[in-house]
């Protein structure tokens, strides 16, 4: 038997929890949700989001061992997101990790965020499983409200950053531009919904680094952009054009981030790329995308959205493999608020 791991993901503001084996194979995944906790304050709210781990994530751990009908004798292991996040939120699920794996006498390990975004695409459950024949070198852009970066992926553990936001991340943009306009937080998925029915050209926003000879992005300037459009406006304006502003500001983004990754992909000329994080959720960048990999004889995985939104199933997966070739953490595992120095190389200036 394959035996798999407790996984437990608490790096922002999500608590998950998932028993997850070294094929990617998920039994359980279990996530708390606290957007509601952070709505009134338009963002996330760090102590908010530790004080809310620690309510939450024992309750998922009992019920996902429930779920899942075996004991902690028949785990391989422990694995928690130890690094990239906010520092209060990885504590947490560290501490915790720790302790499960002292008392229940079962290694431990820490993972890379990131990482478990990256090897998202291998997740398999009942209702789900990759592409037949998918497989490493691959491109991956991971688009989160935290994160929007490019890779070469190619093996466990062998990552080569491409590019990355010089400013905002594309989520982060999204949700910026939601509350401008009204919308509230967090705003990307409003932005989606409202942007239906809207004219892509209505207005006319920046796609920031788009001919520059870099696999770098920057959202900056269109924040800056809708900032002085939406202030020329008048309230009734803005209200009256949603569904147009909406649709311009996305098709801004989808176009920033399609161009390089049409451009990582002739670098590495690998017919395969993923798109993964919660901003892969959007629904014209997932049409758009899926079009230009047709196009262009691209195999493109985007995960499912409970493997693409932060959940520990993707951080087990990661941890799972880990484990097996060997590797494992003491007691002296900390939380990290950045990536190791050898997790990612970056071999491009
Ligand atoms: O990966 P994720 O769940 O959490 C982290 O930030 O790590 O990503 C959340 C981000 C938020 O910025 C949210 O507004 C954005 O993903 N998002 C979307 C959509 N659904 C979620 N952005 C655009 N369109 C969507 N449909
Ligand atoms: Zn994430």
């Amino acid at each position: 038997m394959n035996r798999p791991v407790l996984a437990i993901e608490t790096s922002c503001d999500d608590t998950s929890v998932s028993i997850v084996d070294s094929s990617g194979f998920v039994h359980v995944l279990l996530s708390a949700s606290q957007d509601s906790e952070h709505a009134p304050f338009g963002g996330i709210v760090p102590e908010i989001a530790g004080r809310n781990h620690t309510l939450a994530l024992l309750p998922l751990i009992e019920k996902a061992m429930g779920q899942w009908g075996h004991g902690p004798a028949d785990l391989a292991g422990i694995v928690v997101t130890n690094r990239p996040g906010l520092i209060g939120s990885l504590l947490v699920g560290v501490v915790t990790a720790k302790t499960l794996a002292q008392s229940w006498n079962l290694p431990l390990l820490g993972v890379n965020h990131l990482e478990g975004h990256l090897l998202a695409p291998f997740l398999r459950d009942e209702k789900s499983a990759p592409p037949a024949g998918f497989t490493y070198p691959y491109v991956g852009l991971a688009i989160s409200g935290g994160h929007t970066s490019l890779y070469e992926i190619r093996a466990l553990g062998d990552y080569d950053v491409l590019g990355a936001t010089k400013d905002d991340a594309a989520g982060e943009a999204f949700d910026k531009f939601a509350k401008m306009v009204g919308l509230g937080f967090p705003g990307g998925a409003r932005v989606d919904q409202t942007a239906k029915g809207g004219d892509v050209k209505a207005f006319a926003f920046p796609r920031g680094l788009i001919h520059e000879e870099t696999f770098d992005m920057s959202f900056s300037g269109l924040k800056s952009a809708s900032h002085r459009l939406l202030t020329s406006m008048t309230p009734e304006e803005i209200k009256a054009r949603l569904p147009d502003l909406c649709a311009s500001f996305q098709e801004a983004v989808v176009d920033a981030l399609l161009a390089k990754l049409d451009r990582a992909v002739s670098a590495a000329a690998w017919p395969r790329a993923i798109l993964t994080g919660g901003v892969s959720a959007n629904s014209r960048l997932r049409e758009r995308a899926q079009a230009w990999a047709d196009k262009r004889g691209i195999t493109l995985v985007i995960p499912p959205l409970r493997y693409c939104t932060d959940n520990a199933a993707m951080i087990g997966y990661v941890g799972a493999l880990r484990l097996a070739r060997g590797e494992t953490a003491d007691l002296r595992l900390a939380p990290s608020p950045a990536s190791h120095p050898g997790d990612f190389r970056r071999s491009r200036p």
